[in-house]
C-alpha cells in the first residue's frame, strides 16, 4: 500500500484502496475468457469494445478466448451535462462490418446506471445480430436502466468511484494497471 500510494502514475494523488490488483484481474480475465469460449460453440463472434474505458480489459480478455473472433469498437455519444437521458444514444464511431447474423459481445469497463448499454443494445438489435451479450469488467448492481442481462461480469464493484485498468477520472489514470479508489 505504501509503495502504491507513491505510484508516479497518480499525479500526486494517494490511493485510498486497491479494489482489484493486477494478479486478481489477470486471473479473472482468464476465467471470463474460458466462459466466453464455452458460450460460443459456433457462429461468427464479433467482440465490440466500448471506447475508451474498455481498451485494456478487451486486450487482455480476447487473448483468453480460444475460438475465432473479430474485434471492433464503438464510440457512443455522451449525454453531456444532462443527468437524465434525453433519448437515444448516437454512435460517433460505428463498426463498418455488417452485424447481421453475428454473435455480438459488448465489452464495457463498468456498468453504473446501465443507461449507455441499454441504448446501445436497442440500437444494435435493429441490425439483426444472432445474439447480443454484455461482458463488463465491473458491475455496480444499481443498473436500473439496463433491461438486458449482463451475462459476463468480472467483479461486483464497490460504490466508490474507481480508476485504473481503463477507467478514468477526467481522462487521468486509465493506464494504471490495477483498479483503485482515490483518496
Ligand atoms: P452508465 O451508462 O451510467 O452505466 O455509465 C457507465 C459509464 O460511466 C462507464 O462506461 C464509465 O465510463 C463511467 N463510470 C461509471 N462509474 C465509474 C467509476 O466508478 N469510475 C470511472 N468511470 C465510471
Ligand atoms: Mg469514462
Amino acid at each position: 500500500m505504501s509503495a502504491i500510494s507513491t505510484d508516479p502514475r497518480l499525479k500526486g494523488r494517494a490511493v485510498e484502496r486497491i479494489a482489484f490488483d493486477e494478479a486478481t484481474i489477470a486471473r479473472r480475465c482468464a476465467e471470463l475468457g474460458e466462459a466466453i469460449t464455452a458460450a460460443y460453440p459456433d457462429g461468427e463472434l464479433l467482440v465490440l469494445g466500448l471506447l475508451k474505458g474498455s481498451f485494456i480489459f478487451l486486450a487482455d480478455l480476447v487473448r483468453h478466448i480460444r475460438r475465432p473472433l473479430h474485434v471492433d469498437f464503438l464510440v457512443a455519444s455522451s449525454y453531456g451535462n444532462a443527468t437524465v437521458s434525453s433519448g437515444a444514444v448516437r454512435l460517433l464511431y460505428d463498426p463498418e462490418t455488417s452485424l447481421e447474423g453475428k454473435h455480438l459481445l459488448l465489452v464495457e469497463d463498468i456498468v453504473d446506471s446501465g443507461r449507455t448499454l441499454q441504448h446501445l443494445v436497442t440500437l444494435l438489435e435493429a441490425r439483426r445480430p444472432r445474439s447480443i451479450e454484455i461482458c463488463a469488467l465491473l458491475h455496480k448492481h444499481i443498473a436500473t436502466e439496463l433491461r438486458h442481462p449482463t451475462r459476463f461480469i468480472g467483479f461486483d464493484a464497490p460504490s466508490d468511484f474507481l480508476v485504473g485498468y481503463g477507467l478514468d477520472h477526467a481522462e487521468d489514470f486509465r493506464h494504471v494497471p490495477y483498479v483503485a479508489s482515490l483518496a
